[in-house]
């Protein structure tokens, strides 16, 4: 029986279980026995997987996160992991290994399938900073987190007269900010791709409450940077090299409270943005991805990524996902910059 496997890395996302039950549903129709590597590369460094038969994905399709687990680990990173991984790679004869990854877990797919493994890539990250696809799944779950959270800011803000800071997560780029802020109407949204002065954003509260309004609501990317001033960030590195990013929201809540005299809470979203039932719209790419994957394998289009483009889904080079980060572009900022104040 031919044997295909998987694993999931990097940060978790809702969306993962419904690619892991499309996979191993495609698969089982081809008579093709599906290996689960656990927790990302660190399973099949360490040989830990599980067989995914129909019963284990029955029912995962609305549950958040992932049922193999996942981790940040870099087999690269620490000396005789990758012969680890090769060895155990080559001992179960596997077709295939279908990754699912955001950029860091892709790019070390593409390396392996350099080096002659038959790889297949899914991308996922709720950041949706990948530039091989117009949409990762997990994103617009996030998305919707976001702008309900917002929703519910709003009211309380209203009720205190209080400027609501919102931090909200996206690493490097601003996709999940500039999305929720623009749907939840907020009154101002502060992303890494653009650079604000402090003084503008108080300025634009103070013509704001001037006007008569009592409250304001700032969605700011964890990412986000003031002119002159870094992102604010933990001093720890993961595995690949990132910093964990959080406090810019506390910083400029203070700031603002200074500038304006406006009472101001900070609220940081966190890893709530992550958790829970995907959408609609991540269960349904997500399946497509993982359905599409399997073709990759069945046609042995190794060293590719599935992706989507438009409404379709097609396959990129592998490298391609890590080339460069997808940004939020100056046109789509200033179209939510209508709606500040
Ligand atoms: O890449 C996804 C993401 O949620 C980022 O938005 C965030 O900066 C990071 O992961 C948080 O990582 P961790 O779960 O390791 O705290």
């Amino acid at each position: 029986m031919e044997k295909v496997s998987i694993l999931t890395g990097g940060g978790d996302c809702p969306g993962l279980n419904p690619v892991i039950r499309a996979v191993v549903k495609t698969c089982l129709l081809h008579d093709w026995q599906v290996l689960g590597f656990r927790n990302g590369w660190k399973g099949l460094i360490e040989d830990e997987f599980v067989i995914l038969d129909d019963h284990l994905v029955s029912g995962i399709l609305p549950k958040g996160g992932t049922i193999l687990g996942t981790s940040r680990t870099n087999p690269y990173r620490k000396q005789g992991d990758i012969e680890r991984l090769k060895s155990n790679f080559n001992k179960h004869e596997l077709r295939a290994l279908i990754v699912v990854g955001g950029e860091d877990t892709l790019g070390v797919a593409d390396r392996l399938a350099k080096e002659g493994l038959p790889m297949v890539g899914i991308p996922k990250t709720i950041d949706n900073d990948l530039s091989a696809t117009d949409y990762t799944f997990g994103f617009d779950t996030a998305v919707n987190i976001a702008m309900e959270c917002i929703d519910r800011l709003h009211t309380t803000a209203e009720s205190h007269n209080r400027v609501m800071v919102v931090e909200i997560m996206g690493r490097h780029a601003g996709w999940i900010a500039l999305e929720a802020g623009l749907a939840g109407g907020a009154d101002m949204i502060l992303i890494p791709e653009v650079l604000v002065d402090i003084n503008d954003v108080c300025e634009t509260i103070k013509r704001r409450h001037a006007r008569g309004k009592t409250f304001s609501i700032v969605a700011v990317a964890e990412g986000a940077r003031l002119s002159g001033g870094k992102e604010v960030s933990e001093t720890k590195l993961d595995e690949f090299g990132h910093v964990r990013l959080g406090g810019i929201g506390q910083l400029i809540g203070e700031m603002i409270e200074k500038n304006t005299g406006y009472e101001t809470r900070v609220t940081v979203l966190g890893h709530i943005q992550r958790g829970g039932s995907p959408t609609a719209f991540d269960r349904v790419l997500g399946t497509r991805f993982g359905v599409r994957a399997v073709d990759l394998v069945r046609n042995k289009k190794f060293g590719r990524m599935v992706s989507l483009r438009g409404r379709e889904i097609v396959d990129v080079p592998l490298g391609d996902a890590v080339k460069e980060l997808k940004l939020v572009g100056r046109d789509l900022y200033d179209l939510a910059k209508i709606f500040f104040g």
